[in-house]
């Protein structure tokens, strides 16, 4: 279909066509679509796309841009004349019974507004109530209930027909395969929703994969993807796919009389109703809103929750609320006119791989890291990233000088989703994999069954500076003030740092001396490596930076213990009765306590005053307020609304942000907002600040 030279071509084609404006561009809008089809057919044919997705969306905006004022240069066979694909060769094809059309999209507030005042011009009305709900970020689905039972489960396809993964989907356990419909009169229906992978499974299946000496998957997107189309049902299940459903595309009663406008009006209404049925339906995610600065101000909102939330989203969809509204706004041949797609900035961009180094770690694993051209990802510029280990650059066929699609996905990390071998030029260079330590010299290992390679000296001075820096971090023994470049500065230039201990045992008239350092910050210093001493259990474990022992685990074996020393005389056996404790975790804790130069080490620090026994903040939290959901409005006095909110979330209740009939209660500060007004109207039980303190001590929860 298109030869490498053609690819070559088009890769570069595609950058040039962006940078054009729209007159330019006249006479070769044929060219353009040429370029869109290549990137389309590398997308959803090859599963293999060279551009990022918003760079995609600029190209076909680009289009439906040129065609919008051209409209005598539309041509049917535009790739702005169809919805995408992604059939899968071997699956059986269904059709779906209402078309699955794709969203609208945008990036900007103006897109946002323009589309409402469209929307306003088309339906005749001068406001819209709009529901405003999370675009989630995954793979669609469709699923059709028949007289109350999972019929069929189908993916979007080409929007006409789509997969048969009915056996994968009955495996989604936020799925109901029974629900029932017949209480509203439905006989038949078509539900549209996402299916997802919660980013802390992600993440644990990749630290998994990691551990394991294979690559790691992209994202969770593509996680939940490549699982649904698997074609072992038994291995399906064992992937933790969810579900999000956020359409009732079809309802029909026994007759095949359609319901939709006649007995459900309203989308919000019919995501109650799912949510009633047992399905995970964005109730609580979503706001019904009076009018386009609602809808904007939610967005606001979704742009500090977002990294937070469980799941990854990659913006908002609106919708007019009104099912007889969407009837009359009805669809263009790509998607309807009653939603759009709100965007959040881009999390992937193309740049340079210009150079790669390598780092020595705490446990002395050699890590690549990726020096990049620098780029604009998500608002935050990325110029290096993990490679991870050799098998890695390996499979993804990386070398220096080569374009990468770069992801910055939320909390993960930077990450290279591949390079992009059509854009090479012949002048990469391989990347060498060093058989020595980059600091001490010594050669290094690769242990039987890893992926890593290692430096076994344990003075390794890079080990040794990182062990520093792990013990003196936020998550860990948390000495405000020194970073890691004064680590870097006490360690490297100074000399004044030569281990763990050495922390508590700094020349503070020394340093006073530094640049950039004078008698109140060494003071301060002083004072927060003091506190240190008395950090709870769980932080000690985690400081010590044990392989395999993250924060969790150091937080249960705190919980099991009532001292470090403990540890020392636990057996494998008995360490792996801890909950969350496998055996290799186990093997690696009896290691670090049958060790000498460790054992040397807790006892220097007992020594110098750290402390080895505190179990206080780290109590397990209270189910006294479990099952029930609370909304925070207006100011408090007793405390912050964050505050408050974390109070309630440690005794196991659940805080969001937008009241619904499912909201338990409304606590109501001092000047609150429009929740307030939602919790009337909706006659959701309110709260003042006096009641809502009562509550707390009825339940025995301290404020
Ligand atoms: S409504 C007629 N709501 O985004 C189209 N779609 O990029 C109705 N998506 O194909 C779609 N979250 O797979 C809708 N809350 C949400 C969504 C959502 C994610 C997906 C959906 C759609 C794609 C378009």
């Amino acid at each position: 279909m298109y030869t490498p030279d053609q690819e070559r071509y088009l890769g570069r084609l595609s950058e040039e066509l962006l940078k054009k404006d729209a007159e330019e561009l006249l006479p070769r809008i044929e060219e353009l679509r040429d370029v869109i089809r290549y990137h389309e057919y590398r997308y959803y044919i090859l599963n293999d796309p060279v551009i990022s997705d918003s760079e995609y969306d600029q190209l076909f905006k680009k289009l439906e841009k040129i065609e919008a004022e051209h409209p005598e240069l539309v041509t049917p066979d535009s790739p702005t004349q169809r919805v995408a694909t992604d059939l899968t060769p071997g699956f059986p094809t269904i059709r779906h019974l209402e078309p699955m059309y794709s969203l609208d999209n945008t990036y900007d507030e103006e897109g946002i507004r323009d589309w409402d005042r469209k929307v306003r011009e088309l339906l005749k009305k001068d406001e819209i109530i709009y529901s405003t709900e999370p675009k989630f970020d995954g793979s669609g689905i469709a699923l059709i209930y028949l007289e109350d039972k999972l019929w069929r489960g189908a993916t979007r396809g080409n929007g006409i027909e789509g997969d048969d993964i009915t056996p994968n989907i009955r495996t989604i356990n936020t799925i109901p395969l029974r629900a029932e419909f017949s209480a509203f009169g439905i006989h038949r229906s078509e539900i549209r929703g996402e299916v997802l992978m919660k980013k802390s499974f992600f993440r644990k299946i990749n630290e998994k994969r990691m551990e394991e000496g294979l690559t790691a998957l992209a994202n969770p997107r593509n996680a939940a993807a490549g699982t649904l189309r698997l074609k072992d049902p038994g291995e399906v299940a064992k992937r933790g796919l969810e579900a999000f459903v956020y359409q009732v595309a079809l309802a029909e009663d026994s007759q095949g009389n359609d319901l939709i406008g006649k007995k459900f009006n309203s989308h919000y209404q019919t995501m109650e109703m799912l949510y009633e049925l047992g399905f995970r339906s964005p109730v609580k995610e979503m706001r019904k809103c009076r009018n386009i600065d609602e809808v904007l101000e939610y967005v606001e909102e979704w742009k500090e929750k977002r990294d937070a939330y469980p799941y990854e989203i990659d913006g908002l969809v609106i919708k007019v609320d009104d099912l007889m509204l969407q009837r009359e706004a009805g669809f263009t041949s790509h998607h309807p006119r009653w939603a759009i797609a709100y965007k959040f900035p881009a999390r992937q961009a193309t740049t340079r791989l210009v150079d790669v180094e390598f780092q020595v770690g705490r446990t002395g694993a050699v890590t690549p890291v990726g020096k990049l051209e620098p780029v604009h990802i998500g608002g935050v510029t990325v110029s290096s990233v993990s490679l991870f280990n050799e098998e890695f650059i390996r499979e993804k066929d990386l070398k220096i000088g080569d374009y990468v699609l770069v992801e910055r996905a939320g909390d993960v990390i930077p990450y290279i989703v591949k390079s992009i071998s059509e854009r090479r030029s012949g002048t990469e260079k391989e990347i060498e994999f060093p058989r020595h330590c980059p600091s001490c010299h010594s050669p290094l290992v690769k242990p039987e069954g890893e992926a890593v390679w290692r430096c076994v000296n344990i003075n390794c001075p890079a080990q040794v500076k990182e062990r520093i820096t792990h013990w003196v971090s936020k998550d860990a023994m948390d000495v405000d003030g020194m970073g890691e470049k004064i680590v870097e500065r006490l360690f490297e230039e100074e000399k004044m740092l030569h281990s763990i201990t050495d922390i508590y045992r700094l020349p503070y008239d020394r340093i006073e001396k530094m640049e950039g350092f004078g008698r109140k910050s060494v003071e301060k210093l002083r004072e927060s490596i003091e506190k240190s001493k008395s950090r709870s259990l769980d932080r000690l474990i985690f400081a010590l930076g044990i392989r395999y022992v993250g924060k969790n685990t150091a937080r249960v074996i705190a919980e099991n213990i009532d001292r470090l020393e403990d540890l020392e005389h636990m057996s494998e056996e008995e360490l792996m009765h801890i909950e969350g404790v496998g055996e290799k975790v186990a093997k690696s804790i009896y290691e670090f306590f049958h060790n000498e130069q460790n054992l040397q080490l807790i006892e220097s620090l007992k020594e110098l005053g750290v402390r080895t026994d505190v179990k206080e903040g780290l109590e397990p939290k209270s189910g006294k307020l479990e099952g029930l959901t609370f909304v925070l409005t207006g100011s408090l006095e007793h405390f912050s609304r964050s505050e408050a909110g974390k109070i309630l979330e440690a005794n196991g209740a659940h805080v969001t942000g937008s009241v619904s009939r499912k909201t338990d209660y409304v606590v109501v500060g001092k000047d609150p907002g429009s929740k307030y007004a939602k919790a009337l109207e909706l006659g959701v039980k309110t709260l003042n600040e006096e009641e809502f303190l009562q509550l707390l001590k009825e339940k025995g929860i301290q404020a």
